[in-house]
């Protein structure tokens, strides 16, 4: 790789932090997380070391799916603050270094959105068309909503226009026509208003739905393919470095299509789904084949793209692509409870309260998400370890204030606690003992640990640029992968087991050794030209290796 395209392509190799502003923090004591709280908090986002905020929605919306159900595309929640506020806050991060990407929902509006209101009012309002009505539902089989527990149908009759309208979430999200050119047009008129706001791109909500073409009228001829490529060039034009960050749940050969041609025409990141469940499998098993065969298994993302990786988001932690007996697996591990599960194929909890607290075994799985190949994606409260509250039901139980202190309401807000939509939990995660203000004063906090690795990650760009190799060192429960840049290589080992083990790696004779993670000692291979690394019980090492006759590029 070389430093200049780095930039350019800040995709490639940039650290994620996803965030929603309505529980990040109350800058007025309403109650309320706002776009002034958030900007207050931005030197700690720069601290931590990330460098691209992804905002979830902070549109005017009635908030019945946490603002995935939008009135106005043009605005920001008046709870939250302004767009002049939201200038702001872009200023702010910018000044930090750090790139803002914001949520684009545009497979649906909410019911209550002035689209939809004058669509199901008459078949001659001129937004008729920017739905899609049926007389009847098109003959089955139709596509699963993706809410089983609270709608059996994609097709829901509405009294007002005397027709059924297609809604692939809930009822009071009705899809948007994307067949209808005058949506399109809205949709590249409310990225390019934003993008002149000054955003660096979009995480683009629920893509194959935005695109699927059921209960399309007959003979509708749509590409997929090609809307994305026009909707890229659209922001291509508007702003060429902005990045679309693609939120498509597909099997690996089918969701690499989602970038488009080389050297990457449509979507410049897409969330590795597969990978994900896969890696908590391994976790799962305390075994690394299945990690090893799914990243053997991932297609090579296009020169300008990059594969996002995560290990817990806003949403339920979602196992569909495993088989059953494998989702039952990860779920007696992590989700014992029927309460701590959803939809049958999810879980509701975060990554420390699933793996019990242990800290080693924490920090191993954030050392290995942020070692992959690809760019990582955290999501707030993560660098601190917090758990969820399992009182609030569906997926908002991982989505509770931002713990900042030990103080009331884990110092999100100064409202009485009654004033707050979702409480913080109590017991072992509770802002007692979970809270970035006594862990800012702890060398030894997983904070601190998670400031040095994201750093660390920064400034190791050959673990997103590099040609990734698996690497099979002997036991079952060692994943050790290499990657391999211009002038040096980077490999990574993880114990996912508690088993204490010794592995060798196969290094050039005469090569310099770094230990990235921990720098004591220098590391120096063995006479056999072999790297011996002790692993502990959930132990895990980062190397650089750099060959005595690879000099870097001028
Ligand atoms: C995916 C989002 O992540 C989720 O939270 C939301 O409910 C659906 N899309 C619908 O917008």
């Amino acid at each position: 790789m070389n430093r200049d395209r780095d930039s350019d392509l800040w995709w490639k190799s940039a650290v994620i932090y996803c965030l929603d502003v309505e529980t990040f923090l109350d800058g007025d004591g309403d109650g309320v997380g706002d776009l002034r709280g958030l900007i207050e908090r931005i030197h700690h986002l720069d601290r931590l070391g990330v460098n691209c905020l992804w905002l979830m929605p902070f549109y005017p919306s009635p908030n019945h799916d946490d603002g995935y159900d939008i009135t106005d595309y043009y605005a920001v929640d008046p709870r939250l603050g302004s767009l002049g506020d939201f200038v702001v806050l872009v200023r702010a991060a910018k000044a930090c270094g750090i790139k803002v990407i914001i949520d684009l929902v545009v497979n649906h509006t909410s019911d209550r959105h002035p689209w939809f209101r004058s669509s199901r009012s008459s078949p001659t309002s001129p937004f008729r068309d920017f739905y899609v009505w049926r007389d009847e539902p098109p003959p089955g089989p139709h596509p699963e909503n993706v809410f089983p527990d609270a709608e059996d149908t994609v097709w829901t009759y509405d009294e007002r226009a005397g027709q059924y309208y297609l809604h692939h979430f809930y009822a009071h999200q009705p899809d948007l026509n994307i067949a209808n050119p005058a949506v399109r047009a809205e949709i590249e008129k409310v990225a390019g208003f934003w993008l002149q706001l000054g955003v660096d791109g979009f995480r683009i909500d629920a893509v194959p739905f935005l695109l699927e073409t059921h209960g399309l009228p007959e003979g509708t001829d749509l590409d997929p393919h090609l809307l994305l490529k026009e909707l890229r060039g659209y922001i291509a034009r508007r702003q060429g470095a902005s990045a679309l960050l693609g939120e498509v749940n597909l099997p690996p050969d089918e969701l690499v299509t989602y970038f488009g041609d080389e050297p990457g025409d449509q979507l410049q990141l897409l969330f590795d789904f597969p990978l994900n469940q896969y890696l908590w499998l391994a976790i799962a098993r305390c075994d690394a084949r299945p990690l090893r065969d799914a990243l053997v298994a991932r297609p090579p993302a296009p020169a300008e793209s990059q594969w996002a990786n995560f290990l817990r988001n806003h949403d339920e932690l979602t196992l569909d692509k495993l088989t059953e007996a494998e989702r039952e697996e990860v779920f007696a591990a992590f989700a014992p409870d029927d309460d701590m599960q959803l939809f049958g194929r999810g879980i509701r909890r975060r990554l420390p309260s699933m793996l019990g607290g242990d800290e080693a075994r924490i920090r191993m799985a954030y050392s290995l998400m942020l070692s992959l190949p690809g760019t990582p994606v955290l999501f707030y409260g993560e660098e601190i370890g917090m758990g969820e509250n399992l009182d609030i039901p569906g997926r908002q139980s991982v989505r509770t204030p931002m713990q900042w202190s030990p103080e009331r309401n884990g110092g999100f807000s100064t409202a009485r606690p009654s004033a707050l939509r979702r409480k913080v939990p109590e017991g072992r995660f509770s802002p007692l003992a979970v809270n970035v203000a006594d862990q800012r004063r702890d060398g030894g906090s997983l904070l601190a640990w998670m400031e040095h690795v994201i750093r660390r990650r920064r400034e190791t760009p050959e673990l997103s640029w590099g040609e990734c190799e698996v690497l099979d060192l002997g036991p079952d429960h060692v994943f050790a992968h290499l990657c391999a840049g211009d002038d040096r290589d980077v490999i990574a080992v993880h114990n996912l087991g508690t088993v204490p083990c010794e592995v060798a790696v196969p290094v050039e004779p005469g090569c310099t050794i770094v230990d990235l993670l921990q720098g004591d000692a220098q590391p120096t291979a063995g006479e056999d030209h072999r790297l011996r690394i002790t692993l502990g019980a959930y132990g895990y090492r980062w190397f650089a290796v750099q060959p005595s006759g690879r000099h870097r590029a001028p």
